[in-house]
């Protein structure tokens, strides 16, 4: 590829009021170097470096938000997360923040809360309960990378969630996103995927509940709506929000929220409404096509289907995705930058988001920007913050 090719990916886009210099994004990528919740100088230094790196927005890793049973082990070992409450852990992101600012850049942090994945007595505040909206995991027997020993562990189902419980997870979705708005973050990300709580209650398989927050899905969207509306109303309107969400759970890679446009619609609807600016429909790889008898990925279909703006991911300039590489130890550079263009260019989608490639090359986005070649993904790179 060419200079010229890509050029479209480097005209600024203002969503909301956050000024964007050029397209590509980090996606949220969890680090686990945040003793105690805290991200520290070399974390700092980490986002800092990509944004010198001429990445035009930043989403942090998932950070737990403020609420005792966000975060704790979830079959990945023991946890150094990050959140976003407490003096210490405010400072730390002010300092990513400012260091991002500082190299022209912009952040927003991924909020999250592990809810079923969080395994009791771990994390934080180790002897508060897990929330899980019908007290379901998710069925066993599914194709998972889970090891088998965490699947055991936290298969067994237990009580549902109340509804005190689930309003004090929403009004904690608003005080995270008030915190994140006083460090100076740019806008908000939700992590609403990855079979993580927020899409247990999208998934028909961990919501079985028959009151306001169960049914069907425009009824299972409801949580992840109030989530949005809360965030909304702390944030005000120039702040942009994010929403990562997805077919596949870690329970379950073949799980689907939406078989069809219609389906998707339904599952969407209430959340865009509520207040998205950004859809982020995370899949593996970006050019595939996610239902019968059109090319648009999951992400171009979040936009047709809302009128928001969407976000592509999944194997950009790398020839394996995520869990391909995992399995057969190696993902190589590769120019599918063509074929991203192709869709670029065509209105799929509005931002392009990176994970892997600007992990392992903070400069990748000016590699690309000026036809250099996109190295292969180094999988020593996940061990250190570089
Ligand atoms: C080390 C690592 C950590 C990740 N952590 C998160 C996370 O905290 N939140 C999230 O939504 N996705 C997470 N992901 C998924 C990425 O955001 C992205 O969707 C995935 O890596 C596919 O993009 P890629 O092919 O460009 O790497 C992670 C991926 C990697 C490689």
């Amino acid at each position: 590829m060419t200079r010229t090719d890509v050029e479209p990916l480097f005209v600024p886009l203002s969503v909301r009021g956050l000024a964007l210099p050029n397209r590509i994004v980090m996606a949220p990528m969890t680090r686990n170097f945040s003793p105690r919740g805290v991200p520290g100088d070399d974390v700092a230094a980490y986002y800092r470096r990509r944004a010198e790196g001429g990445c035009g927005l930043l989403i942090t890793e998932g950070v737990g938000i403020d609420h005792p049973a966000a975060l704790g082990d979830a079959g990945l070992g023991e946890s150094h997360l990050p959140h976003l409450f407490g003096a210490d852990a405010l400072a730390g992101w002010k300092r990513v923040v400012d260091g991002v600012h500082a190299a022209g850049g912009k952040v927003i942090p991924q909020l999250w809360h592990q809810g079923v994945m969080r395994e009791p007595g771990t994390g934080p505040f180790p002897d508060v309960p897990t929330l899980r909206p019908s007290g379901l995991w998710g069925p066993a027997g599914r194709t998972t990378s889970l090891g088998a020993d965490y699947v055991e562990r936290v298969i067994a189902p237990t009580r549902a969630m109340t509804e005190s419980e689930i309003q004090d997870v929403i009004d904690a979705y608003a005080h995270s996103a008030r915190h994140a708005r006083d460090v100076g973050f740019d806008g908000i990300a939700v992590h609403g995927a990855h079979g993580y709580l927020i899409d247990t209650f999208l998934w028909d398989e961990t919501n079985r509940r028959v009151d306001a927050w169960g049914g069907d899905r425009r009824a299972r969207s409801r949580f992840a709506a109030e989530v949005v509306r809360s965030i909304r109303r702390e944030v005000g309107d120039a702040m942009p929000i994010f929403f990562r969400f997805s077919q596949w759970k870690q329970q379950d890679f073949k799980a689907r929220l939406a078989n069809t446009p219609q389906e998707l619609e339904d599952v969407l609807g209430p959340i865009a409404d509520a207040g998205v600016d950004v859809f982020d429909g995370s899949v593996r790889y970006f050019d595939r096509a996610e239902f019968d008898g059109s090319p648009l990925n999951l992400s171009g279909w979040a936009r047709k289907i809302t009128g928001k703006l969407a976000m592509a991911i999944g194997g950009i300039g790398l020839d394996r995705g995520f869990y391909d590489s995992r399995r057969d130890g190696r993902a190589g550079g590769a120019d599918n930058i063509e074929l991203l263009m192709a869709r670029f260019n065509r209105g799929e989608f509005d931002l392009v988001a990176v994970g892997r490639a600007l992990l392992n090359e903070p400069a990748w986005t000016r590699l690309l920007r000026h036809g250099h070649e996109l190295p292969a993904f180094d999988e020593a790179k996940l061990q250190v913050l570089h």
